[in-house]
């Protein structure tokens, strides 16, 4: 397996060209985006969706978002694209919005997990986009994580999950946003937020009237979730989480209290700037300033896998929902957590 360190502002263009014909040949590439790092491969190649699935140890079930760095190539791959799909390209592409259509015949049912429809994202990255225009246009990507690991959001991320499974990894640094995109199904007659993200429901409603939210996102609902994605078990650290939600001081005081009953566990806390140092577990996380919740996103992953390499047991971290994309970081959070909340007051 080759491994890449690339300068998101002076590409190596050789290197480029060889990780897009590796992508032509069938193999996969891994490479960073503005969300996560991506796991790539060609989008209209069945045997490429195939060893993705294999690499990543995922369910063949799950559909894979296409990848695309040209407006022009969207009908290319998508059907019965509305108007409002272009307007909101207009406005979020390149970036963290992904769209679902009906898709072309020339996608894959590898590609769509049996699906009818295909998920489009033109990811907002110099090294990203570089890369599927060397690899043809069209990279099948999902993140580069074993099936519920959370999200790679740097390289050693990527390498850790995996090393000798794939054949390249690009590595772009750490991810700006550190959550995956927003999912937008435009299938249907009014547009679902499928997943939710940095683009928040208010942003697409100011560019083009009603969004709706899929009822699985907030766990309202029994209903399978229509990204069958939403419906596994995600971004769990290996020790037992649990979500702390209330007003600040019962929450540290709860948060503490646990940690000091707890004989014998390695204890863990996510905690914010404002409020770790009043912890005392064997591994305290500051996640950032609670008001500053781009940086919590950004962390978050880095977190929850650190958890891990430090063999903690017992975690508890408090909640984070002040602003507009709380309800993503949330989302994430609660499944990590396996929907462990306790209010306290
Ligand atoms: O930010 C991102 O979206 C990252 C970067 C690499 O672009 N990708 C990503 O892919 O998060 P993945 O495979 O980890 O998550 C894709 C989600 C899954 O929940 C999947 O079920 C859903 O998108 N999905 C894909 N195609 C779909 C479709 N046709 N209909 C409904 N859901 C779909
Ligand atoms: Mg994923």
């Amino acid at each position: 397996m080759l491994y890449y360190c690339l300068d998101e502002n002076q590409i190596d263009p050789e290197k480029i060209r060889e990780a897009g014909d590796t992508i032509k040949r069938g193999g996969l590439v891994a490479f960073p985006t503005e969300t996560v790092y991506g796991l790539g491969g060609d989008a209209l190649n069945p045997e490429s969706s195939g060893r993705i699935y294999a690499a990543k140890g995922r369910p063949s079930d799950n559909p894979l978002i296409v990848h695309i760095a040209e407006i022009s190539d969207l009908p290319k791959i998508a059907a019965g694209i509305p108007e409002a799909a272009y307007t909101l390209a207009d406005r979020f592409w390149p970036g963290p919005l992904t769209m679902i259509f009906r898709k072309q015949s020339c996608v894959p049912d590898e590609t769509t997990g049996g699906l009818a429809t295909v998920a489009v994202r033109m990811p907002d990255h110099p090294i990203a986009l570089a890369l599927i225009r060397a690899a043809g246009g069209f990279i099948a990507a999902p993140s580069a994580n074993l099936s519920g690991r959370p999200s790679p959001t740097s390289g050693k991320h990527v390498l850790e999950d995996m090393d000798g499974r794939i054949d390249m990894i690009l590595d772009g640094g750490s991810c700006r946003i550190g959550l995956e995109s927003t999912i937008l199904d435009l299938s249907e007659d009014v547009p679902a937020i499928l997943r939710p993200g940095y683009i928040t429901r208010r942003m697409l409603q100011d560019v083009i009237g009603e969004v709706t939210v899929d009822p699985a996102v907030e766990g309202k609902t029994d209903a399978a979730p229509k990204a069958p994605g939403m419906k596994y078990k995600h971004y769990a650290p290996k020790g037992a989480l649990t979500i702390v939600s209330g007003e600040r001081e019962a929450v540290v005081a709860y948060i503490q209290a646990q940690i000091k009953a707890a004989k014998g566990q390695r204890t863990g806390v996510i905690a914010s700037e404002e409020t770790h140092d009043r912890y005392r577990a064997d591994v305290v996380q500051n996640i950032g300033a609670a008001e500053d919740e781009e940086a919590i996103a950004r962390h978050l992953y880095d977190v929850l896998r650190t958890f891990d390499e430090k063999q903690t047991e017992l975690i508890f971290s408090e909640a984070f929902n002040a602003g507009p994309i709380g309800q993503a970081i949330m989302n994430r959070l609660i499944r990590a957590a396996g929907h462990h909340i306790i209010e306290v007051s």
